[in-house]
């Protein structure tokens, strides 16, 4: 196969980790006799600093006209200021809200090496497999009018929340699809007792559950959610919510794996539409240019790309096994090591994923 990875390095550790995706992918080309152009594109904090735009006009172009995007991550304290009329995460937005990846699937599955490296306890980590399907190119994040004012009371900052209910649909669907393929069991996570766009999102949800009815439903409200991810995390298969919710529970539930540095992603859209992987983790200003940062959540985003966009269910499958491998033979990164490992370098477990696959 010829295929073009568009990579969008970004910022922070984000060229740290993609670099060793890219080293994974150039692995998998080889051994399965493929060709992958990978070229990348500037974006995020750096784009400003250059161009002025997080997500200049080339750089968008280049991902609509390629199979996948593979990215880094974008921000830090440099772009921070609270004031300033460009952000780099803006950029992330607008290439979601392009590329139209309204489904952002973010899997929490424990490598059986990695189950002491949890700070919950083995037996409540042991056979958690869960599959969150947050709601992408909606919500808060987007909705009108959001802004800052001046009123009686000083500053003011507002936005909305808001949803429709075929925003609500499609990525309903999209979790009943995944879950039929799975365990067969959906919860949706809402806050219905006290917001209107919670109680649109339910009615609906209900109606997506009443056609689909050979899967299992369940609704829980966040509050409760986001105790239960840590008293029964087993019990979950596919979680489904909207936008904001999605981002803090989806970092919570990193932890069952033992770092927010393991977690991959894959935002998917309608038939056709390109995808966008990167790891749920951001730009981890506070380690970059260490040489330390876990590329685990890369490597397995780009597993996610070659799953779901390139149609390469092998060639994933052999990704996701040289990671456990790795894993197993008692490889670390600093964040996910135990006490006595000499932890190995983000360019040091890149290289062993390569040379496992
Ligand atoms: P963060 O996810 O960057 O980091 C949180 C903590 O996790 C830090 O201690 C960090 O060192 C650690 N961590 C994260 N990824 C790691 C990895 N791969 N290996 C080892 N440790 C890792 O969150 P933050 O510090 O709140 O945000 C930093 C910046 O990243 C902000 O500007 C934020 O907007 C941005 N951000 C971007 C994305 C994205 O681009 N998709 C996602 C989240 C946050
Ligand atoms: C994520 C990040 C982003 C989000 C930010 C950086 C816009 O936290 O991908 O989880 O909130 O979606
Ligand atoms: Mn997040």
């Amino acid at each position: 196969m010829e295929a073009k990875i568009t990579l969008l390095p970004g910022d922070g550790i984000g060229p740290e980790i993609v670099v060793e995706a890219k080293k994974v992918l150039t692995a998998v080309a080889a051994k399965f006799n493929h060709t992958f152009d990978m070229p990348a594109y500037i974006y995020g904090g750096a784009a400003i600093d250059e161009l002025g735009d997080p997500l200049p006009e080339e750089t968008l172009a280049a991902c609509l006209n390629s199979q996948g995007v593979l990215m880094g991550a974008v921000g830090g304290p440099k772009w921070d200021d609270p004031t300033a009329a460009v952000r780099p995460e803006q950029g992330l937005l607008r290439l979601r809200q392009a590329l139209g990846v309204f489904a952002n699937l973010r899997p929490v599955k424990v490598f059986d090496a990695l189950a002491d490296a949890s700070p919950l306890k083995p037996e409540r980590v042991k056979g958690v497999d869960i599959l969150f399907v947050r709601e992408l190119i909606g919500g808060i994040y987007f909705g009108t009018p959001q802004g800052r004012s001046e009123g009686a009371h000083g500053r003011e900052g507002f936005n909305t929340m808001r949803y429709n209910e075929m925003e609500i649909r499609r990525v309903l669907q999209v979790a009943f699809d995944l879950a039929r393929k799975r365990r067969g069991k959906v919860t949706s996570v809402d806050k219905a007792n006290v917001l209107a766009t919670s109680r649109v999102w339910r009615e609906v949800a209900h109606e997506v559950a009443a056609e689909n009815p050979d899967v299992q439903y369940e609704d829980i409200l966040v509050d409760a959610m986001a105790m239960y991810l840590i008293n029964r995390p087993a019990d979950f298969d596919v979680v489904v919510t909207g936008n904001l919710f999605g981002d803090i529970l989806s970092d919570e539930a990193s932890m069952i794996t033992g770092s927010l540095g393991m977690l991959p992603s894959a935002a998917l859209g309608a038939a056709g539409s390109v995808g966008l992987y990167e790891p749920i983790h951001g730009s981890a200003p506070d380690i970059a240019g260490q040489g330390i940062a876990n590329p685990l959540a890369t490597i397995l985003s780009a597993a996610m790309l070659l799953r779901s966009s390139l149609y390469l269910d092998a060639e994933a499958a052999a990704v996701e096994t040289a990671v456990a491998q790795v894993l197993a033979a008692g490889h670390r990164t600093s964040d996910i090591a135990r006490p006595g490992d000499k932890p190995v370098t983000c360019a040091a477990m890149g290289d062993l994923v390569a040379a496992a696959l």
